[in-house]
C-alpha cells in the first residue's frame, strides 16, 4: 500500500461511519466503499486510482455544495485536508481531518435553511415510554422530555430531526414503528455514552450544576440520559466548548396545544399535502417575519401553539399593541431586517468557527441594539417589557468590536485587513515598515535609472525570486559592479543588489509577522465574544420575539385578522370567518366567508354536507387553522372570533397510502380515526372529512355512524364532520349536540352555481355528475351515469320492505351486450 494510502486508512479509522473526504491538490476524493457511496449519491464518475482501488472526488472549491448534498441524504462526513503547503513539504504531505460535518450538527450557514430550525436528538427507550433530547445546534436551544410511547411518533414529527443518536446495543431493537419517523440519519453510539452515571456527569459538568432539579428534572429521567449522550456527542463533534447550550429546558407537552403528525400534515402547517412545498401551507401565508430567527420563532410556535390563556394573551396584547403602533412598527421592522442572525453567528463564534465577516456581523448587530431598545421602550404590553428587559446591549462588546475589526473584513482571517489601524501599536509599526517600503522602492528605481542612465529599468516582485531590478539586453553594457544576476530572461537580465536585500528581508518578515500578528489578535477579539455568549443568545431570543410579534401585528394589519377572544368554556365561535391560505390567495373580494358557532346552545358537533366542490373542506379546515392561529396568539381571519381552549386539535382529511409502511388506503384511514377516537378529549377539536370513504357503501356508512355517535356521546368534543353520507342526517334527531349543516348551490338551468354558503340542515345530493362534467369526463359516460342514478335514486325512495340493494345496477340500454356484469361494489366508495 502507498504511504498516502497508509494515511487515508488511518484517518478513515478514526471516524468510523463517515465518509472520510481525502483532500489531493485541487480536489477532495473518497476511496473504496465510500467513492462507490459518494459516486451514487453525487452522481459521480467512479474511477480507479493504483489500477483497482475505487475513487471519486469532488473539486475543493465547490465542496460545500457537495457537503449539502451528503448531509440532506442522512451521511456524516469527515473532512481530512492537508495541514501544510504541499510545495514545502519534504516527503508525504501532512493531512489531519479539520471538519466534523453531521446532519444534525451543521453550524455553517451555507449549508442550513435560514428560517428553519436543524434539530439533532437523542432517543432512550425506558419501561413504556422513551427519554428524548433534543438540541438546535445552531442555537443552542436544548430541550428534553419523557415521552410516552403512543405520542413519540407525534413529537419526532413536530422536531424533524435531521440526525438521531440512539445507543449502539439499541439499534437492532428498534421497532419498525420507531424506525418508520426516524431521520434518515440514525447514528449509532457507544453505549457508555447512554449511561445515567456518565450522561449526568456530562451535563452537571458542563452546566456546572451538581442536580438537575433546578431545571426541573429528576436526575434519574430517561431523558437525562438522551440529553447527556446528546451533549457528548455534541462536544465529540462540534471539539468546542458549547457555551451556547445555556441550559436544559423540561419541554411540557400540557403547556402546548397537541398536534399530531396527521394534523399538522392535513392541516398543511408547514408544507403543502400535496407536493410537500412551503407554497401554499399556512405558514407562507402567515409569515411576515423579516429576519431568520423570528421566522424560526414563528415556525415553532406554529407547529407547538400555546395551551394556557395567561401565555397566549400574552402574545396578543403585544400583537395588539403592535398593530396600533403603526409608526413603532414599521421602523422596528425596518430596523430589525438588517440585524444578521445573531443566534447562529454567535454559536459559530462560541465554537471558534466564527470568521472576521461573522465578528463584524455581531458587531453590526450591537450597534443596532440601542435604536431598537428605545424603539421597544415605554410599550405596554407585558411581554414587551419583558422583552426590553432582556435586550442586552453589550457596550463593552460593541466597542471592543468596533475599535477592533476593519469596517469590510474579509472572509479569511489570516489574509490580512482584518484588524483596524490603532488598536495594536506593534500591528500599527509593522504596517508602517511595509507602507514606507513601498515609497522606498519608488524612490529606490527612480535612483537607479539616474545612476545606470538605463531609463527602462524596472523594480519588481515575483514569489519564487523576491525582488529584483530588470534590465533589457540593449543596455546590459551599463549594468554597474554591485548588480549580481538572479534570473535571466528572453530579452532581459534580473538583478539583485545589497540595498534591495536588505529592503526584502525586512519587507517580508514585516509582512509576515503583520499577518501571523492579526491573527492572534483575531483569535483574542473572538474569544472575548465567546465569553459573551449567554447575553448575545439572550439578545439574539429577543429579537426573534420582536420580529414575530411585529410580523403577526403586520399580518392582522395587512390581512384586516381580528384579535380572538379566549375564554375556558368549550366553544368555538367564529363570526365570517375565512380560510387564512385562500383568502389570499383567490381574487380580492371572492372568498365567501362563513359563520361557525359550536357550543352548548349552537351544537357541539357540526355535521356538513353539501354538493361536490360546494366549499365543506375549505369551512372546516379554516375552522381548525383559526382555532389553532389563536392558541398561537395571532390574530385570526374573521370578523370576531371566541376560541375556547383546547388542549388538541384533531384533522383528518381524504385518503392518502402509505404502502410503504404496508398500510393500505383504508388502513390509513382507520388508524387516523382511531388515534382520534382513542385520545380526544371533551377540550378538543375534532376535524373529519369524509370517514369510511375506502370501503364499501355500508361499511363506509356503519363506521361514519358509528364514529359519530362516539365523538358526541362519550368524548363531547367540538367537532366538525363533512361528509356526503345524507343518511348521517338522521342523527340530529337522537343526538342533541348535533347540528346539520349545508354548504349551498343553486341550480340555473342545466347549470349548478356555488355559494360557498352554509345554511342549516343537510343537503339532499351531491351533484357528483355535475363535477364530474366539469372535470371533463366524456359526454357518454355522463349520460349513462345520470340514468343510472335517476333509477337508484327512484328505488332508494320505495318502502324500506321492498328496497333492493343499492348496488344492484339497473339494466343496460337494450341494444348493447344482454346482460352487464357488474361487480357488487359498483358503487361503493
Ligand atoms: N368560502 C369559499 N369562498 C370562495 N371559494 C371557495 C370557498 N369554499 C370553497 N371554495 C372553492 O371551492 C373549491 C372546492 O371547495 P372544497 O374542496 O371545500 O369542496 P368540498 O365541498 O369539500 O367538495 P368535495 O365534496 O368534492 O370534497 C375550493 O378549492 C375553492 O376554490
Ligand atoms: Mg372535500
Amino acid at each position: 500500500m502507498t504511504p498516502m494510502m497508509q494515511q487515508y486508512r488511518e484517518a478513515k479509522a478514526r471516524h468510523p461511519g463517515m465518509v472520510l473526504l481525502f483532500r489531493m491538490g485541487d480536489f477532495f476524493e473518497t476511496f473504496e466503499e465510500d467513492a462507490e457511496l459518494v459516486s451514487r449519491v453525487l452522481g459521480l464518475t467512479l474511477t480507479t486510482r493504483d489500477g483497482s482501488i475505487p475513487m471519486a472526488g469532488v473539486p475543493a472549491k465547490s465542496v460545500e455544495h457537495y457537503l449539502r448534498k451528503l448531509l440532506q441524504a442522512g451521511h456524516r462526513v469527515a473532512v481530512c485536508d492537508q495541514v501544510e503547503d504541499a510545495a514545502l513539504a519534504k516527503g508525504l504531505v501532512k493531512r489531519e481531518v479539520t471538519r466534523v460535518v453531521t446532519p444534525g450538527t451543521v453550524t455553517e450557514d451555507e449549508l442550513l435553511e435560514p428560517g428553519r430550525p436543524n434539530h439533532m436528538i437523542a432517543l432512550v427507550a425506558a419501561r413504556n415510554l422513551y427519554g428524548l433530547a433534543w438540541v438546535e445546534a445552531t442555537t443552542g436551544e436544548f430541550c428534553a422530555a419523557d415521552v410516552p410511547t403512543d405520542r413519540l411518533a407525534d413529537e419526532l414529527n413536530r422536531l424533524n430531526a435531521a440526525e438521531c443518536l440512539v445507543a449502539e446495543a439499541m439499534l437492532p431493537v428498534l421497532g419498525d414503528r420507531v424506525r418508520a419517523v426516524l431521520p434518515a440519519a440514525v447514528t449509532g453510539r457507544p453505549d457508555w455514552t447512554f449511561d445515567l452515571e456518565m450522561a449526568r456527569a456530562a451535563l452537571n459538568a458542563h452546566f456546572q450544576v451538581i442536580t438537575l432539579t433546578g431545571f426541573g428534572f429528576e436526575d434519574d429521567q430517561a431523558c437525562v440520559v438522551a440529553a447527556g449522550a446528546l451533549l457528548i456527542y455534541l462536544q465529540e463533534t462540534l471539539k468546542a466548548s458549547l457555551a451556547h447550550v445555556r441550559r436544559l429546558r423540561p419541554y411540557c407537552a400540557d403547556q402546548h396545544l397537541t398536534l399530531d403528525e396527521v394534523t399538522r400534515r392535513s392541516l398543511e402547517l408547514t408544507r403543502t399535502l400535496r407536493d410537500g412545498e412551503r407554497v401554499g401551507s399556512l405558514l407562507s401565508v402567515v409569515d411576515r417575519t423579516v429576519t431568520a430567527m423570528g421566522a424560526r420563532a414563528l415556525h415553532d410556535a406554529i407547529l407547538s401553539p400555546l395551551a394556557e390563556k395567561a401565555a397566549i394573551d400574552a402574545r396578543l396584547d403585544a400583537v395588539e399593541e403592535f398593530l396600533r403602533q403603526t409608526t413603532t412598527r414599521h421602523d422596528l421592522r425596518e430596523l430589525l431586517e438588517s440585524i444578521p442572525d445573531l443566534q447562529r453567528l454567535t454559536t459559530r463564534v462560541s465554537t471558534g468557527r466564527a470568521s472576521p465577516k461573522d465578528l463584524a456581523a455581531v458587531g453590526r448587530v450591537l450597534r443596532l441594539l440601542p435604536t431598537v431598545k428605545a424603539k421597544v421602550a415605554g410599550r405596554h404590553a407585558k411581554l414587551l417589557k419583558e422583552l426590553e428587559g432582556r435586550l442586552e446591549l453589550c457596550p463593552d462588546l460593541r466597542e471592543l468590536l468596533d475599535r477592533g475589526l476593519t469596517d469590510d473584513p474579509p472572509y479569511a482571517p489570516n489574509d490580512g485587513g482584518v484588524i483596524r489601524e490603532g488598536y495594536n501599536a506593534e500591528l500599527d509599526e509593522l504596517r508602517r515598515i511595509n507602507r514606507e517600503g513601498k515609497d522606498w522602492l519608488a524612490r529606490y528605481q527612480a535612483q537607479e535609472i539616474t545612476r545606470t542612465g538605463i531609463p527602462s529599468l524596472k523594480v519588481g516582485f515575483n514569489s519564487v525570486h523576491g525582488y529584483y531590478i530588470e534590465v533589457t539586453n540593449a543596455h546590459a553594457a551599463k549594468i554597474p559592479s554591485d548588480y549580481t544576476r538572479r534570473q535571466t530572461l528572453k530579452n532581459a537580465e534580473r538583478y539583485i543588489t545589497p540595498e534591495l536585500k536588505e529592503y526584502e528581508e525586512k519587507v517580508l518578515t514585516a509582512q509576515d509577522r503583520a499577518l501571523a500578528l492579526e491573527l492572534e489578535l483575531f483569535t483574542k477579539l473572538r474569544d472575548l465574544v465567546a465569553a459573551e455568549t449567554h447575553r448575545l443568545l439572550n439578545t439574539a431570543d429577543v429579537l426573534a420575539g420582536l420580529d414575530m410579534l411585529t410580523a403577526l401585528a403586520e399580518l392582522a394589519a395587512s390581512r384586516r385578522y381580528v384579535r380572538p377572544h379566549l375564554v375556558e368554556e368549550p366553544i368555538l365561535e367564529i363570526r365570517e370567518g375565512r380560510h387564512p391560505v385562500l383568502d389570499q390567495t383567490l381574487p380580492p373580494g371572492t372568498f365567501v366567508p362563513n359563520d361557525v358557532l359550536l357550543g352548548p346552545e349552537t351544537g357541539r358537533f357540526w355535521l356538513v354536507t353539501g354538493p361536490n366542490m360546494a366549499g365543506k373542506s375549505v369551512l372546516i379546515k379554516q375552522t381548525a387553522l383559526i382555532a389553532l392561529l389563536a392558541h398561537v396568539g395571532s390574530f385570526v381571519p374573521a370578523q370576531s372570533a371566541k376560541v375556547g381552549l383546547t388542549d388538541r386539535i384533531f384533522t383528518r382529511v381524504g385518503a392518502s397510502d402509505e404502502l410503504t409502511r404496508g398500510h393500505s388506503t383504508f388502513m390509513v384511514e382507520m388508524t387516523e380515526a382511531a388515534n382520534i377516537l382513542n385520545n380526544a378529549t371533551a377540550k378538543s377539536l375534532v376535524i373529519l372529512d369524509e370517514i369510511g370513504r375506502g370501503t364499501s357503501t355500508y361499511d363506509g356508512v356503519s363506521l361514519a355512524w358509528a364514529i359519530t355517535e362516539h365523538l358526541h356521546d362519550v368524548v363531547g368534543c367540538r367537532a366538525m364532520f363533512a361528509t356526503h353520507y345524507h343518511e348521517l342526517a338522521q342523527l340530529a334527531e337522537s343526538l342533541n349536540h348535533l347540528r346539520n349543516y349545508n354548504v349551498q348551490v343553486r341550480e340555473l338551468d342545466a347549470d349548478v352555481i356555488f355559494l360557498h354558503k352554509i345554511a342549516p340542515g343537510s343537503a339532499e345530493r351531491s351533484y357528483g355528475i355535475h363535477v364530474a362534467k366539469l372535470a371533463g369526463v366524456p359526454g357518454p359516460i355522463l349520460e349513462r351515469a345520470s340514468v343510472i342514478l335517476a333509477e337508484l335514486e327512484a328505488r332508494h325512495r320505495l318502502p324500506e320492505s321492498q328496497r333492493r340493494p343499492v348496488v344492484d345496477p339497473p339494466e343496460r340500454p337494450r341494444k348493447k351486450k344482454p346482460k352487464a356484469e357488474a361487480g357488487p361494489t359498483l358503487f361503493s366508495g
